[in-house]
């Protein structure tokens, strides 16, 4: 009886630290994964309405990854009227670094929050080649997000010339480092970053696991050469013709922790395989 009940204490002592350790160790090392759809400028009421409920129907039940969409500006609204309190959170592509003034076309950051925005994509290619965006542009965009308080998603990523030429990674350090000099690397712990090989968006190539995960390596060397803690934690996506068909092969190397998905976020189905492949 009296060793019982000595015992009992010192069992649950026990079991109460092994729960304390495990959960410092998941805490610590498990980044969680993430699930971006970037529909561009893809979208028309009645099309988003039926694949928002197609996404949600397949994503309710998913658990351990989180999930987004990022649409183009007029459907906000909708966004948000048809995911707010579910596990599919959203946001959009693009942002003026600009609080508010007479910048006609321009969105401020505050529009994308009075919409619940959580997520903002920056610096895409298309916006860095199409529309002529700077690193020092990006980053100010960077930085504006952040202030309104929404997560940054920020895109690096070489084109085929430069792949070629063999400089991808002093590409893509040049683009992390307009972010890293600007904002400074505690604030990568509230940011993610995608990258995104210009070749491998939209036209059906992808790059292998092994070249994704040796990039997105790199990318985690380079802030840990600032802050160890900030890059173990930094989630860092892939993007460009991700599938269902290769998402799971993508997302098992280990530097990859989810992806930003063009084409295959438009169709319900296929986005919700890739969702699912992230569970894994
Ligand atoms: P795709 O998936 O269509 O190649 O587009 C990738 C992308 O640009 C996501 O931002």
């Amino acid at each position: 009886m009296f060793r019982s009940i000595r015992f009992v204490p010192l069992t649950i002592r026990l079991f109460a630290g092994r729960i304390a350790r495990f959960r410092v160790w998941r805490i610590d090392n498990v980044r969680r994964k993430l699930v971006v759809g970037n529909w561009k400028m893809y979208g028309r009421l009645a099309r988003n309405q039926e694949l928002l409920q197609g996404v949600l129907a397949g994503v309710r039940e998913l658990r351990g990854a989180d999930y987004a969409v990022c649409v183009p500006y007029p459907y906000l609204a909708q966004a948000q009227s048809l995911l707010q309190g579910s596990n599919v959170a959203w946001g959009a592509q693009n942002l003026s670094p600009n609080e508010e003034g007479a910048f006609t076309g321009a969105v401020a950051p505050g529009m994308l929050t009075d919409f619940g925005c959580k997520f903002v994509i920056i610096g895409h290619s298309e916006r860095r080649g199409l529309f002529h965006e700077s690193n020092e542009v990006a980053s100010a965009k960077f930085d504006a997000a952040q202030k309104a308080g929404m997560t940054p998603i920020f895109c690096v990523g070489e084109t085929l010339a430069e792949r070629e030429s063999d400089i991808t990674e002093q590409v893509v350090a040049t683009q992390l480092d307009a972010v890293l000099d600007r904002a400074g690397v505690q604030a990568l712990s509230n940011a993610v970053i995608a990258y995104e090989p210009v070749w491998a968006i939209g036209t059906g190539k992808t790059a292998s696991p092994e070249q994704a995960q040796a990039v997105h390596a790199f990318i985690r060397r380079r802030v840990g050469g600032h802050d160890p803690e900030v890059a173990e934690k930094l989630c860092i996506l892939y993007g460009g013709s991700v599938k269902a068909a290769n998402a799971e092969a993508l997302f098992g190397m280990a530097d990859i922790d989810g992806g930003l998905i063009g084409g295959a976020s438009l169709v319900a189905e296929e986005f919700v395989a890739i969702c699912r492949a992230a569970q894994k």
